[in-house]
């Protein structure tokens, strides 16, 4: 079969390692640490993480290997391997939109996500500078508020982070990348579990846990559920095409749904850390938990101030912070670069200063959002926000829902056993998540926010 023999132009993985970690550094980023607790403290706690949590396990993980089995048996972009695949499968050429609509998703993603990344970076250098140390919540409000009502500070950050990102993006993913994350990961997971024990000891430990896990479903509602729902998306970096493309680099011998289970997991791990860490010091200082976009950056310098070698630990963890949210930007754009090499046969670094440049000026919405522009409003959303809420929660799970539906009932069951090379039990599991339950949950989940239907 032609398929067999199918490679990728832009190389492969070393192996089954460095898929974990490139996915692994992709799917762990931002997401989990700085917008898991503030949206989780936004819609009340517990009912919120629990729906989140069922998202990643009857959603998530089934959508991920889905997109890993596509990438892998399409070895391209996503827009060519669902080209490649809708013909092979003797489907509609139609099916390339669903690529065409990551790459569009992931470029908007990557126009805010690189604003907030700037905010990590530029709190390196205020935790060094030791302006935290013996703070009060005033004070480190007021140093999170300076920041992002100055348009030319986050302008320049927003900046200096793009630019990292495509340097790496230019020189391909393979090189580099994979290096560096199988040592940042670690570090971040260590500070993270350094954290938890700060918190344990000088937190509201049992308070912060108790609001991340007793479930009070009054507090949520069907926007809540839609949230939390996309979130799941945004967390994996499904529904874009990001994990599709590095599946496309995977070896063929790997096991699709034991990585898929791997990576999940650590994503996960990583955003209940982050919560564990969070929510003490919140409660510990009597602020508030749904304080917004701002919350790491309000509630951790706390810490950092009142800790023993708090700038060293402080300034680490943002170093490593940013370092997770680079890794997982270079996959946001990695879609779009791989198809202008394949298709208008430019070279990688062409392709990421085009690419780059246009995000960046994307960006500038989000910079503008909050300061100068945050009384322009649209359906009583800021720029950032609604950019926010139409990437996450509708195009994502748009895309996984389509990704699902071709995975289950438009590829021959003889290619997705083929493909993912399972025991028969772990496939019929998979191909009845993708077929049933991934599809009617996301439709339910729009269905209730639209008002069609409610449960
Ligand atoms: N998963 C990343 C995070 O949690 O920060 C964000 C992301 C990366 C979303 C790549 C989508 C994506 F394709």
């Amino acid at each position: 079969m032609a398929e067999q023999q199918r490679v990728s132009i832009h190389g492969q993985w070393s192996g089954r390692m460095a898929f974990i970690l490139a996915a692994t550094g992709s799917a762990v980023g931002l997401g989990n640490i700085w917008k898991f607790p503030y949206i989780t403290g936004e819609h009340g706690g517990g009912a919120f993480v629990m729906v989140y949590l069922l998202c990643i396990a009857a959603i998530g993980i089934p959508i991920m290997m889905a997109e890993v089995l596509l990438g892998r048996r399409g070895r391209q972009s996503p827009i060519n391997t669902m080209a490649t695949l809708s013909a092979e499968e003797g489907r509609s050429p139609v099916w390339k939109y669903l690529g065409w609509l990551g790459v569009a998703a992931g470029f908007l993603i990557l126009s805010y996500y690189s604003v907030i990344a700037g905010w990590a970076l530029s709190y390196v250098f205020r935790t060094a500078s030791g302006i935290f140390t013996g703070a009060d919540a005033e004070a480190v409000n007021k140093v999170f508020t300076e920041l992002v009502s100055d348009p030319e500070r986050l302008l320049a950050w927003h900046t200096l982070f793009m630019i990292a990102t495509m340097v790496v993006v230019a020189r391909g993913v393979q090189n580099g990348l994979e290096k560096a994350v199988r040592y940042l990961m670690p570090a971040l997971f260590l500070l993270l579990a350094v954290l938890m024990i700060y918190a344990m000891s000088n937190g509201h430990f049992m308070e912060g846990v108790e609001f991340l896990f007793r479930p009070d479903f009054s507090k949520i509602d069907a926007n809540a559920i839609l949230i939390a729902m996309g979130h799941a998306f945004f967390t994996l970096s499904l529904g874009m095409g990001a994990i599709m493309v590095y599946g496309s680099y995977l070896p063929k011998d790997t096991s699709i749904a034991k990585t898929s289970i791997i990576i999940a997991a650590a994503d996960t791990l990583v955003a209940l850390m982050a919560g564990m860490v969070i929510f003490p010091i919140v409660f510990a200082h009597g602020l508030e938990p749904g304080a917004g976009p701002g919350l790491i950056f309000k509630t951790l310098p706390l810490a950092f101030g009142q800790m023993d070698a708090g700038i060293l630990v402080g300034v680490l963890f943002f170093i490593l912070l940013t370092f997770a949210a680079w890794s997982s930007s270079i996959s946001l754009i990695e879609p779009a670069v791989a198809w202008l090499v394949e298709n208008r046969g430019h070279t990688r670094v062409y392709a990421s200063t085009v690419m780059g440049f246009a995000t960046w000026a994307v960006g500038l919405g989000t910079v503008f959002s909050f300061n100068i522009a945050s009384d322009i409003k649209l359906f009583d959303k800021t720029f950032f926000d609604l950019l926010d809420y139409l990437t996450a929660n509708i195009m994502l799970p748009l895309g996984g829902l389509f990704i699902a539906l071709f995975a289950g009932w438009l590829m021959a069951k003889q290619s997705t056993e083929d493909e993912l090379n399972s025991s028969k039990r772990g496939y019929n599991i998979w191909r009845f998540l993708v077929r049933y339950i991934t599809p009617i949950a996301v439709m339910m989940v729009f269905l209730n926010v639209i008002g069609v239907i409610r449960f």
